[in-house]
């Protein structure tokens, strides 16, 4: 559920209507309602009770200050994948200890960063980070709190390009190799090996995928405290996916479904409980906001020619994937023809949609592309030299710009020509 509704005809952010920011900010921006931000982590929270869970927001899937901010005011902590991402989790108030340092291939320097910082927990991801962890943390006197990340060899049944808990995926040590480097990882000065987590991939639709996963991360905490090795806290992870388009069947399980599932797998277990979610908390509380630009009619084809392109979101030409697109003066039923929408950069997989049923459109109006708040404006650039867009978030009947759009002289201050042109 969101709270990005007609009113009187016209889309609102909760109570304040779409046309208001967009004269005020220019189009295209990012809109987020901090009421579904709320909803959706208290949603999670209360599907999670009893279980001693704390939820780590993906900083990934959106790292707006604001936005961080505003969950960690709820009590979330964050999971961040890099120094930078580790250094906004603080700047936006995030309690050391409710930071999770996750990431594929993390450089001394972001070790040091986070043992420095005392990060409640790092999840290492191979022997030779373990190694590298361990002196570290005992040249600066720590005891690094880690788990080893497995991967439990499990398919995510979601998107090929974001899953990442099959063998032959990146990430991760293979599950039947965790016991051997948890003994290991005891004998190690500076180390402290006191969880064990799993990520098996993004936009999960189905519930035993993570199931499977997580009952192998059961039979891994079992040998290993047959071992003596005493696990008292299980990292399982985010990737519970949210319904995008409309026009497909697929409805993601309920967070409740989820909570349920958890318990079943782990629940006696005697482990507190770390989630890491991104999408499910921000992907529904977030907008892009557009102006159609001009349209053009082909042969065969009607194009909606609007003025957010794949630089801003990215998601559509990388993945394939689709957001429902809405006007934003609410249209009379029925009243649609099936139209490409396209941004202006010049490639030709800028393209939002092909074929979508969409009321009659003229230059000048506002369409909204929903499901936009996580893995978008994180994951924009600048190509063709297109600045940054907005981001706006709205509370009751007042918004505020969060991030701003870059002038050009901002966009280009890094630049500099080197002392050999003239
Ligand atoms: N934890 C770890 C270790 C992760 O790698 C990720 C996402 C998450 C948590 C959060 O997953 P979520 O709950 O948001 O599914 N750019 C892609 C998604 C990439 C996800 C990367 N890892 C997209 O736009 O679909």
């Amino acid at each position: 559920m969101h709270h990005f509704s007609y009113r009187g005809g016209i889309l609102h952010a909760e109570d304040v209507p779409l046309p208001q920011i967009a004269a005020a900010v220019g189009t295209p921006f990012y809109c987020y309602s901090s009421a579904t931000l709320t909803r959706h982590y208290r949603v999670f929270e209360d599907a999670l009770k009893g279980l001693g869970a704390t939820i780590c927001f993906a900083v990934k899937s959106n790292a707006n200050l604001a936005v961080i901010r505003t969950l960690v005011n709820l009590g979330a902590g964050c999971d961040v994948v890099s120094g930078g991402e580790l250094q906004l989790a603080l700047k936006a108030g995030c309690p050391p200890e409710k930071i999770v340092f996750s990431g594929m291939g993390k450089t001394e320097a972001e070790l040091r960063l986070a043992l420095a910082c005392d990060v409640g927990q790092i999840n290492v991801e191979s022997e030779a980070e373990l190694e590298t962890l361990s002196r570290l943390a005992s040249g600066m006197g720590k005891t690094a709190r880690i788990a080893l990340r497995v991967n439990p060899d499990v398919d995510s049944g979601g998107h090929d390009k974001i899953t990442t808990g099959r063998k032959e995926d990146k990430f991760g040590i293979e599950w039947t190799l965790a016991p051997a480097l948890y003994r290991k990882a005891r004998a190690l000065p500076g180390i402290a090996p006191v969880a064990v987590a799993v990520h098996i991939g993004s936009q999960i639709t189905q519930l035993a995928p993570f199931e499977a996963a997580f009952l192998r991360v059961r039979d891994l905490v079992v040998m290993l405290r047959a071992d003596g090795i005493d696990i008292r806290h299980l990292d399982l992870g985010g990737g519970l996916g949210v319904p995008y388009d409309h026009t497909s069947n697929t409805t993601p399980p309920s967070p409740e479904a989820y909570g349920a599932m958890v318990k079943r797998a782990v629940g006696d277990l005697g482990c507190a409980l770390t989630f890491e979610p991104g999408r499910l908390i921000v992907g529904n509380a977030g907008i892009l906001v557009s102006e159609v630009i001009t349209l053009k009619e082909s042969t065969t084809r009607k194009f909606v020619i609007v003025d957010a392109a794949m630089n801003d979101l990215v998601r559509p030409a990388m993945y394939g994937a689709r957001h429902d697109i809405i006007p934003v003066k609410e249209a009379r039923a029925g009243d649609v023809a099936a139209v490409d929408v396209v941004g202006p950069v010049c490639e030709t997989t800028d393209i939002f949609a092909k074929g979508y049923a969409l009321p009659p459109l003229a230059p000048g109006d506002l369409v909204a592309f929903l499901t936009a708040g996580a893995y978008g404006a994180v994951m924009a650039s600048t190509y063709n030299a297109r600045p940054l867009i907005p981001e706006v978030m709205v509370q009751g009947d007042h918004f505020a710009v969060i991030r701003r759009r870059p002038t050009f002289a901002e966009m280009t201050a890094l630049e500099q020509l080197p002392p050999w042109i003239e």
